[in-house]
Parts: structure tokens; C-alpha cells; sequence
């Protein structure tokens, strides 16, 4: 329908709303893509330093594939068009509009197109990002492999999602191509990590 394209373009167009970019410049701090990964994210401004910027990126970048979903489910629209929505958000993010099309790698943003589909998904996925990062440190490892099971998850809960919902994966992982190549190699940052002495 034509709300359902509405909605889509809406979605894309918020989603390109760099949380990150916008919130450093706010609060005084580096622009995240000069520094640390380059990456316009929350784990990102965590590690320039900004712990309630990243907060504050963290629930935006959520916000923006939560709240385009919801309205999707709030006006009935059928499920394939609220999979064009899921994935105009996280297309959004990932290459938004306002910032020549260099975003950021989705996964708040795919995380918050979960929620709308219930709590048993956005459950696991939240659960099973939280498991590996607790035993490894590495945001970026714990975000692979939650794209990679919750396909599944989605497949078995709410199988009209499930295309849309592994397009979205793929999408995280291919951004997720260089922090795959330093995990391999060992070079990858962990977010709690002793910061080296001066001297
Ligand atoms: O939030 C994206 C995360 O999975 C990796 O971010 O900055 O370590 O490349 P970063």
C-alpha cells in the first residue's frame, strides 16, 4: 500500500540519522569515524571515552529500528511489508543518506527491529550477544554470532520474518568484515581492556 511505502522511505530516513556522529559533536568528543574502528557506533563512542554518549547512541540506534516496526505492526500492514521496513532501518544506518551513504554496522538498529516481533527473539538475541560477549570482551564477535543463530530463532518463531530478518544478518556480518580479519588475527579491541600506560 502506499502508507507501506511511506513508512519504508520514513524508516530509511531515520535510520541514516548517525546517532554517533551526532551525539560526539554534541559532547565535545572526537568524530568516531576518525578514531579507534572508525566506526559510527555505540561500542565506538564507548572506547573514545564518551560512556554516556554510548548510552545514549546504544538507545537512539535502537529507537530507530524499533519505532518504524512498531508502526508497521500498529497499522496492520502485512508482513512482508513490515520486513521492508526492518530492513529499510537497518539500511538506513548502515548507509544513511545524510552521511554519504558511510554508516554504521547495524546492530543496535537490527537488535531494535527485533523487539516489535516479540520478546522471545529480542530475548535471545539480546541473551545471546550478552553470553558470548561476557565470555570473550569482543562487541564485534558477540554481534557475528547472534546474526548467525538468530535467523533460526526467527525462522522458528516467527517464520514470516525470516527472510527479511536474514538479509539484516548478512548485512551486519559483510560489515562486519574487518573486525572478523582482526579477531583472526588477534588484533581486535576488547571493550574492557587495561589502558596502557604512558611511560
Ligand atoms: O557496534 C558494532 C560492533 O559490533 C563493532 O564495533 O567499533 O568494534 O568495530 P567496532
Amino acid at each position: 500500500s502506499v502508507i507501506a511505502y511511506g513508512v519504508i522511505l520514513v524508516a530509511y530516513l531515520f535510520g541514516s540519522i548517525s546517532s554517533a556522529i551526532l551525539f560526539c559533536r554534541l559532547a565535545g568528543l572526537p568524530d568516531p569515524r576518525e578514531h579507534g574502528s572508525h566506526n559510527p557506533g555505540a561500542t565506538n563512542v564507548l572506547r573514545i571515552g564518551g560512556k554516556l554518549s554510548a548510552i545514549g547512541v546504544l538507545l537512539f540506534d535502537i529507537l530507530k529500528g524499533l519505532l518504524p516496526v512498531s508502526v508497521g505492526f500498529y497499522l496492520e500492514l502485512s508482513p512482508s511489508e513490515i520486513g521492508f521496513i526492518a530492513l529499510a532501518a537497518c539500511l538506513g544506518h548502515v548507509f544513511p543518506i545524510f552521511f554519504g551513504f558511510r554508516g554504521g554496522k547495524g546492530v543496535a538498529t537490527a537488535f531494535g527491529i527485533l523487539i516489535p516481533m516479540g520478546y522471545t527473539i529480542s530475548g535471545f538475541a539480546l541473551g545471546s550477544w550478552l553470553i558470548v560477549f561476557l565470555i570473550s570482551g569482543y562487541s564485534s564477535l558477540s554481534a557475528v554470532i547472534t546474526a548467525l543463530t538468530v535467523p533460526l530463532c526467527v525462522w522458528w518463531f516467527r517464520p514470516e520474518f525470516t527472510f527479511p530478518v536474514a538479509l539484516v544478518c548478512c548485512l551486519l556480518v559483510y560489515r562486519h568484515h574487518d573486525n572478523i580479519q582482526r579477531l583472526w588475527r588477534g588484533q581486535e579491541d576488547k571493550i574492557w581492556k587495561k589502558k596502557k600506560s604512558k611511560n
